[in-house]
């Protein structure tokens, strides 16, 4: 029997009926049609559909949506301002190329937000190893670092 959900999905309130073993990265691509969070795994492995729940990363294709009720989600879609203009991490993928096909960009982009809250000046080592969850099949992660790094100090 589907149940009621409500939260909040890049600053507005949503609330929509899912059937209980909807995972949330169903319900953020299928339902809310924002699909620039990504499968490509489905097993928690590739970080492509890593989004923030209340502020801290997670891969949404290993939860349910139902555990995110009452939540403050943060999906790629959310980062640009009103005006369109880019959020510092994406501007730095981008001057940095730190993307390819770019499959994997959005859950790398939400993972690295999370990384510099943390630690606002990671040394290299430590940005290599927090985006051990995100793989890349296109890059040897050089470019993507020099991203992080650019962005540490933007
Ligand atoms: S799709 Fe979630 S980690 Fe790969
Ligand atoms: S840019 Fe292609 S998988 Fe990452």
């Amino acid at each position: 029997m589907p149940v009621r959900l409500s939260m909040t999905v890049n600053g507005k309130p949503i609330s929509a009926d899912v059937e209980p073993r909807t995972l949330l990265v169903d319900f953020i691509r299928d339902a809310l049609r924002l699909t620039g969070t990504h499968i490509g795994c489905d097993t928690a492995q590739c970080g492509a559909c890593t989004i923030h729940m209340n502020g801290a990363a997670v891969k949404c294709c290993n939860m349910l949506a139902v555990q995110a009720q009452g939540s403050t989600i943060l999906t790629i879609e959310g980062l640009a301002k009103a005006d369109g203009s880019m959020h510092p991490m994406q501007a730095a993928f981008r001057d940095h190329h730190g993307l390819q096909c770019g499959y994997c960009t959005p859950g790398m982009v939400m993972s690295v937000i999370d990384l510099l809250k943390r630690h606002p000046n990671p040394s290299e080592e430590l940005i290599r190893a927090e985006l051990d969850g995100n793989l890349c099949r296109c890059t040897g992660y050089h470019n993507i670092v020099k991203a992080v790094q650019a962005a540490s100090k933007a």
